[in-house]
């Protein structure tokens, strides 16, 4: 089966008024024919960047969202409000969130529930650390990680659903994991969904994430279970950004 590769920049807590609005003016000279092309700022700049997205074919997403519907959560934005904002994507389990911000896999589970709820799409990020890579417990990690959201949606809900596999050791390190690394967890993780869904298995995107740059985006692309990228900081510079997304088809 044919997927469409989907390249995602996440711009992280990054950028300003002027840095996002030069970005941006960058990204629109892109050619966006082959993949689906996805960027995702701070809540401050979602407007911003969905109003002068709105007459191209990049997607927006949000980098969060919150496990509750709306209410008395100082702090929390709801996934009813992003859809206001015309985004399509939400990131939910980063592995910053996991460990800066103690999110549970229960936890992001429920932010995928309200989100699928609300028709828009999480991106599920998933992946070891190095020292979890180190004790062979990569699959492990990855399957309990996809196992908590499949207990509380169901298998069927990953056809709206896109994974991300970012390993931690890989996530602004400059140390991207190889292409036939990735490979290996990203069919490791399909054959998984395929246990419960060859339908679904077949039809998820598996993103790769972790030190992602141009160089080394071709090898990862040419792989059959890597279907695009979630890209940090070099999704922040809109040339290398763009060489990305040219690699990707
Ligand atoms: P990086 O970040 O490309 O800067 O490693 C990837 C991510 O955290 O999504």
């Amino acid at each position: 089966m044919i997927r469409q590769k989907i390249v995602a920049g996440n711009w992280k807590m990054n950028g300003s008024k002027e840095t996002v609005s030069s970005l941006v003016e960058g990204l629109l000279k892109m050619d966006t024919s082959n993949s689906e092309v996805v960027v995702s700022p701070s809540f401050p700049y979602l407007s911003q960047v969905s109003d002068a997205l709105s007459a191209s074919a990049i997607q927006v997403a949000a980098q969060n969202v919150s496990d509750q519907a709306k209410g008395a959560f100082t702090g929390e934005v709801s996934a009813s409000m992003l859809k206001e904002f015309a985004v399509k994507y939400v990131l939910v389990g980063h592995s910053e969130r996991r460990s800066l911000y103690a999110e549970s896999d229960a936890f992001i589970a429920s932010k995928v529930k309200l989100l699928l709820e609300e028709g828009l799409s999480p991106m599920l990020c998933i992946g070891e650390t190095l020292a979890e890579r180190e004790a062979e417990q990569t699959l492990v990690v990855c399957q309990r990680q996809v196992q908590a959201v499949i207990d509380l949606v169901g298998i069927e809900a990953f056809e709206n659903i896109v994974i991300a596999y970012e390993p931690v050791w890989a996530i602004g390190t400059g140390l991207s994991a190889s292409a036939e690394q990735a490979q290996e967890v990203h069919s490791a993780i399909r054959q998984f969904l395929a246990e419960l869904s060859q339908t679904v298995a077949e039809k998820v995107q598996i993103l790769y994430g972790g030190s992602v740059k141009a160089s080394t985006s071709s090898a990862l692309f040419e792989m059959p279970d890597v279907d695009g990228a979630l890209v940090g900081g070099a999704s922040l510079d809109a040339e290398e950004f763009i060489a990305i997304v040219k690699a990707a088809g």
